[in-house]
């Protein structure tokens, strides 16, 4: 018997998504959660306080999504970039991740969300993965709305381990070369059955992608925000859906 989902709490001051048609509304948007240093450094504390305050920004916009219909969400908790932090930074950030995964798991598995790693295996540790894991096999029958955490991620780094799995079956004659498809090349990426990412966002005034998601995004539609991540809700999202919501998506057609 399918088991019952829990409606995604309305926002504090009530406030209501946008009303949009189904087709004005991204299938899956991604997420650069940027600005947290930044937030923090404005308050006089240290930049671990504002991965911290981040944690409550991730999961009121997680309701949001729900509410205005997304069905995937992909959010950038740790890049494969970011290894080049302070020691203290790192080592906080590996700590955090798998406390907030391990602590909000019941409540994403109750609104019917689907956890999903995406990243590389190589370093990130090991006590992470297994949360990760742990909450993937939680949630793995839900149908609401699909997270993508993604940890240790990084495109180039997803590219490079594709090639080479690539190659390694081609070796073996598992695979021609010139079978390759652009479908088939996805059944090597970190999660084969993502969809394209309708609409990426980046908050903290930031214009760059920072390795995200690179094969997904092609096509994306892209919004800036000023808005540094700790401050950022549904509402930055819903705001975000809107200016999607104005674009014309041609995809190469004239
Ligand atoms: C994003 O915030 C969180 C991670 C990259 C883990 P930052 O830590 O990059 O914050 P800023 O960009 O320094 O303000
Ligand atoms: C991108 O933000 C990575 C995450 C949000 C996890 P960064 O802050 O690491 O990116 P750069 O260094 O500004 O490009
Ligand atoms: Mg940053």
């Amino acid at each position: 018997m399918a088991k019952k989902v829990k409606q995604a709490t309305p926002h504090r001051n009530g406030i209501k998504p946008p009303k949009l048609e189904r087709k004005q509304i991204p299938n899956h948007v991604a997420i650069v959660m940027d600005g947290n240093g930044r937030w923090a450094k404005s308050r006089g504390l240290a930049r671990t306080a504002g991965h911290e305050a981040g944690e409550k920004a991730l999961v009121d916009i997680v309701h949001g999504a729900i509410e205005i219909g997304v069905k995937e969400l992909s959010v950038y908790a740790f890049s494969t970039e970011n290894w080049k932090r302070s020691p203290e930074e790192v080592k906080f950030l590996m700590g955090f991740n798998r406390e907030v995964i391990h602590s909000r798991r019941e409540e994403l598995n109750d609104l019917g969300v689907k956890i999903r790693w995406v990243g590389r295996e190589k370093r990130l540790w090991k006590t992470v993965i297994d949360e990760l894991k742990q909450a993937e096999s939680l949630t793995k029958n839900n149908k609401v709305l699909t997270l993508n955490m993604c940890i240790n991620y990084g495109g180039r780094a997803e590219m490079l381990d594709a090639a080479v799995s690539i190659a390694k079956e081609a070796v073996k004659k598992k695979i021609k070369p010139d079978a390759l498809t652009e479908k088939s090349i996805t059944k090597y990426l970190y999660a084969p059955l993502m969809r394209d990412v309708d609409l990426f966002i980046r908050s903290s005034g930031e214009q760059r992608t920072s390795n995200f998601l690179m094969w997904q995004s092609a096509y994306a539609e892209m919004v800036f925000l000023d808005v540094l991540w700790p401050d950022a809700d549904r509402r930055t999202l819903w705001k975000a859906i809107e200016i999607y919501a104005e674009r014309e998506r041609r995809f190469g057609k004239a």
